[in-house]
């Protein structure tokens, strides 16, 4: 497979970001990899684009590399896209996707920037990978590059034109499927699509039928003692039937620009797990009647829901076409304990939370419990090392005479540690 990496880093060469692509194909070694340097070489680029027109061509994936820039990507990558769209160069049903370094601040903007842009231009958009800019040079964030990378492969070769999607072997997991769809309905037809192109089992929960008492009254008596002053039975129905499933799936019309007040009176009944994430780790997708293209805050919350609760989102179908694409990717998902990190909607949202259950401790004991255990208090920040090399890194650049010395090779010295990871990686493989 040709892989075109569009290098959108100023740093060129010394970018953290591409050392994931350049770690990625040190275990796909049986592609052809080019690169272009957009973030060093766009002037060049801006007066002859044939080369780059040539090697999109060529392509049979587009890889957007870059490190999140105030918001979006560097303003080079955006001239690139530009100048892409200005040529007419045609990508009709090519694939692509995405790997971004950032402190996750505001990487979904960015993304969401790559997926519109993939889309204007026609190629088949892959979920990409955000990144920690450390990330790389822990296992952890090692094994999500490869990971990932086992996905775009994955999506590849399912969006072949003979691949079946309604032939189902059976898999192992349950997935528990909560809606209020009425008996007859436009969206009880997609739940049954859904469960005939499902390989696991589907439990449907249907919430109309669930005997509430009523929507959470804020009394916070699950806080103190775990126990909801509600006895219909509730937290144990959703302790026992939902959150024990491999997967769960969401079933709603769009009412009011929402879900609708009894799947709404659902989520509010969740609040007898606190602020903690017990779902997390297991997939996620939605099957969605209405027209979600007007409908863009819903589109953020469905996805801040599942970045919050560590829930991969499988995807979204709101057209039967849909519909075969989202229960394979959840099968995937299951199958493979698919994990990306967390974007800005996790990253951000546990951040909050985390300094609120910290002061609410007394009173949130189960929450503080968990938050403890699952080490979400990350601060205060005890790296002193680090602290204290940013000191001396400082006080360097406080140093004309140093700055002269060293001025150009900042990031050369920014990528060293990236670089004994592909050193490392390399011994290993040699190993085997
Ligand atoms: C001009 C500029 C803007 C940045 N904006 C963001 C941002 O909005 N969000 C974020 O999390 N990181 C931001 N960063 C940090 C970079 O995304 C991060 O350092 C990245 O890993 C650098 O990757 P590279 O070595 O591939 O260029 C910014 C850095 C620069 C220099």
């Amino acid at each position: 497979m040709n892989i075109l990496i569009l290098n959108g880093s100023p740093s060129g060469k010394n970018s953290i970001t591409l050392y994931t692509m350049l770690y990625i194909e040190k275990f796909f070694p049986d592609h052809t990899y080019t690169t272009i340097h957009v973030g060093q070489q766009i002037r060049s680029i801006e007066k002859d684009f044939t080369k780059s027109a040539q090697a999109l061509a060529a392509a049979d994936l587009i890889v957007f590399c870059y490190p999140v820039y105030t918001f979006l990507v560097p303003s080079q990558l955006h001239r690139f896209i530009e100048l892409i769209k200005e040529h007419g160069v045609e990508l009709q049903g090519k694939f692509a996707t995405q790997i971004s370094t950032s402190k996750h601040f505001y990487d979904m903007t960015a993304h969401q920037f790559i997926e519109d842009n993939c889309r204007d231009l026609g190629l088949r958009y892959i979920r990409g990978l955000s990144a920690d800019m450390d990330d790389l040079t822990k296992a952890s964030g090692q094994k999500e590059a490869l990971d990932f990378w086992r996905f775009v492969e994955w999506n590849m070769a399912l969006d072949q034109p003979d691949e079946d999607l309604t032939e189902q072997a059976g898999s192992a997991g349950r997935i528990a499927l909560v809606t209020d769809a009425a008996e007859g309905s436009k969206l009880s037809e997609m739940i049954e699509a859904f469960r005939a192109a499902s390989a696991q089992k589907v439990d449907v929960v249907n919430i109309r039928e669930f005997p509430f008492q009523g929507g959470c009254l804020g009394c916070f008596r699950c806080a103190a003692d775990g126990t909801c002053i509600y006895k219909d039975g509730f937290s144990s129905f959703l302790r026992d039937n939902i959150q024990t499933a491999d997967a769960i799936v969401y079933a709603y019309t769009v009412k009011d620009h929402s879900m609708g007040s009894r799947f709404k009176m659902y989520d509010d009944r969740q609040f007898c797990n606190g602020h903690r994430t017990v779902t997390m780790g297991k997939p996620v997708a939605y099957l969605v009647e209405g027209d979600l293209s007007e409908e863009p805050n819903l589109m953020t919350l469905m996805r801040a829901r599942s970045e919050v609760g560590g829930n991969f989102l499988a995807g979204i179908a709101d057209t039967d076409e849909k519909i075969g694409s989202v229960a394979k990717t959840l099968e995937y998902a299951i199958e493979n304990a698919y994990q990306p990190p967390k974007d800005f909607y996790g990253v951000g949202g546990l951040k909050v939370f985390r300094d609120l259950i910290y002061q609410m401790q007394g009173l949130m004991r189960e929450d503080h419990r968990f938050y403890k255990k699952h080490g979400f208090y990350d601060f205060p920040q005890k790296k002193k090392g680090r602290i204290a090399a940013m000191y001396l890194v400082g006080a360097m650049m406080n140093s004309p005479k140093i700055m002269k010395k060293i001025g150009g090779k900042m990031t050369e010295g920014m990528v060293m540690p990236y670089q004994k990871v592909l050193k490392d990686a390399e011994k290993k493989r040699n190993q085997k």
